[in-house]
């Protein structure tokens, strides 16, 4: 995240505000918390500050300081946490995160931890408007201005003053220009200013916004950037703005990724979280949410109703219809359609999870092939093997997990139960049913289920008077007529097949 640190501004300090309650959320999740897009939101507005490259990031924490300051420690050790006991208005929060400080000079940006829309873009426009001014706003013309503070210009276009709603008269509810809350500072100049903000006002708050007509009183200048998509400012304080907030940064990460060269068949059924990343000519069919870190190579297809999280999916690989976490599925391999991918499995090149298989820490090598309806849990499965349809790598046994080797080029049958530890050597088989306990050499054929017994006449003579016994006698009575009969029917090829079956015998 840190980049190169003086590379737009010598000194820059950031505020990020994040010691409010979030009442609105009603949950017991800190609000800057919640997550659009795979990320918190105070994580969407660290990445975005931390673009500017900044000398020293200043995170205040006040509500549930205890999950918040571990949260961002985590995403970024570098930035300082400070804690507002008391939430007594932005002005206060100011002067408790430049106390943390123990000092500032430069330029200092104040920003809001619940703006996961706001681009460094933005950031870098406002930055560069500020040359001159004691503080710069960065504002915003809404539809709806409703709740925000006003920017109100003199008359020569400057800013004179900003009034928050509950302190305005109608004039001042009629301005569309707000405040974002986003403001730059000059070092200098909030220094000296904190000490003298009130709480004589409609909320009984230190607010950060009466500085601006005490820097006018000081004959000092006040400047705007007006932002230029005014959704990039908007909060999420609620349920319903966390979801527009997490749409709109969806749509804005597909038309990046669609810009790149990847094919996204259907946007409206697409999410893809802002850490994902794919290469040119993906193509994402309708119904795919990649999450988390996942990366997609090269010409790779996925979908349709796929979620892959924390996944790698190699080149020209396929994944259909399938669920995968912590999975890494090799150049050109298939997976699906309704695979079951958990953590640790690793899908070698030209590779094959077919049909309802689900895996967990599974190796399976170059070229190997689960095709249909297994389960393969600690297990590895060597290159070019493949594994029959119905295979259960039983690695459990209630108490501890065992491992199951497959070596190379081995074809195991259908419906095998495979009880952990198993080895099975390079190009052994297994028969059809066969359970496995132990090692089976190389090369060897292991078969388990015994010779096929047939008992003539069971069904008849041990449920009789059943609808099985029924069957079975009218079976029996026509295979006998047609014995007797011994016809051969052109137009029929299967009963002449039985007809003949029978003059033989
Ligand atoms: C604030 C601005 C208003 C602006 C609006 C934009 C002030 C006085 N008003 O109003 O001009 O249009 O934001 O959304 O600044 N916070 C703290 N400690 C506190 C109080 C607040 O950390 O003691 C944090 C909150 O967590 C929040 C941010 O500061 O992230 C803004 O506080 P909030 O109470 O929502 O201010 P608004 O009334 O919305
Ligand atoms: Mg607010």
């Amino acid at each position: 995240m840190a980049g190169d640190r003086f590379s737009v501004v010598n000194e820059l300090t950031v505020i990020v505000l994040a010691a409010g309650g979030g009442t609105r959320m009603r949950s017991k999740t800190p609000k800057v918390l919640h997550q659009v897009a795979g990320r918190s939101m105070v994580g969407h507005v660290l990445a975005a500050v931390r673009a500017l490259g900044p000398s020293r990031v200043v995170t205040v924490v006040g509500h549930q300081r205890e999950l918040v300051a571990a949260h961002v420690a985590e995403l970024d050790p570098d930035a300082i946490v400070a804690v507002q006991e008391e939430q007594l208005g932005t002005g206060h929060a100011v002067r408790v995160a430049v106390e943390a400080l123990g000092g500032i000079s430069g330029t200092v940006l104040v920003a809001y931890a619940d703006t996961p829309l706001l681009r460094a873009e933005s950031l870098r426009r406002l930055l560069a408007g500020h040359e001159g001014h004691a503080a710069t706003i960065l504002s915003g013309v809404v539809r709806d201005p409703f709740g925000y503070g006003r920017i109100v210009r003199g008359e020569d276009g400057g800013v004179s003053a900003i009034v928050e709603e509950k302190d305005g008269d109608e004039a001042i509810r009629q301005i569309a220009e707000i405040n974002s809350g986003i403001i730059a500072f000059d070092a200098a100049f909030l220094a000296d200013v904190l000490p003298r903000l009130t709480n004589d006002n409609a909320k009984g708050e230190f607010y950060l916004t009466d500085t601006v007509g005490l820097a006018r009183e000081k004959g000092l200048s006040v400047g705007a950037v007006v932002v230029e998509d005014p959704k990039e400012i908007e909060g999420a304080n609620d349920r319903e703005q966390l979801a527009a907030v997490g749409k709109e940064l969806n749509r804005r990460i597909l038309s990046r990724w669609m810009a790149d060269g990847v094919t996204i068949v259907d946007p409206a059924t697409t999410w893809i979280d802002a850490d994902a990343e794919l290469a040119t000519d993906v193509t994402l069919l309708p119904g795919v949410q990649l999450l988390g870190a996942t990366k997609v190579d090269e010409d790779a297809v996925i979908g349709p109703d796929t979620t892959l999280k924390d996944c790698e999916i190699g080149a020209g690989a396929q994944v259909v219809r399938s669920h995968a976490n912590l999975a890494v599925v090799g150049a050109g391999a298939e997976v699906g359609p309704f695979s079951y991918l958990r953590p640790g499995t690793v899908l070698g090149r030209g590779g094959k999870i077919g049909g309802f298989v689900e895996t967990k820490n599974a190796r399976i090598g170059d070229g190997a092939k689960v095709p249909h309806l297994s389960y393969v849990g600690d297990a590895e499965v060597g290159e070019g093997s493949n594994i029959g349809a119905g295979t259960i790598f039983a690695n459990y046994d209630g108490v501890d997990k065992h491992r199951t080797v497959v070596g190379r080029h081995a074809k195991t049958g259908s419906n095998n139960t495979f009880i952990a530890p198993v080895v099975i050597g390079d190009g052994a088989s297994t028969g059809g049913g066969t359970v496995v306990r132990g090692e089976v050499p190389p090369g060897a054929l292991a078969v388990s289920s015994g010779p096929l017994r047939i008992i003539e006449g069971w069904a008849r003579a041990k449920r009789p008077g059943t609808p099985q016994a029924a069957a079975a006698t009218a079976a029996e009575t026509a295979d006998e007529r047609e014995a007797s009969h011994a016809v051969t029917s052109e137009d029929d090829p299967g009963v002449g097949e039985t007809a003949r079956g029978a003059t033989e015998s």
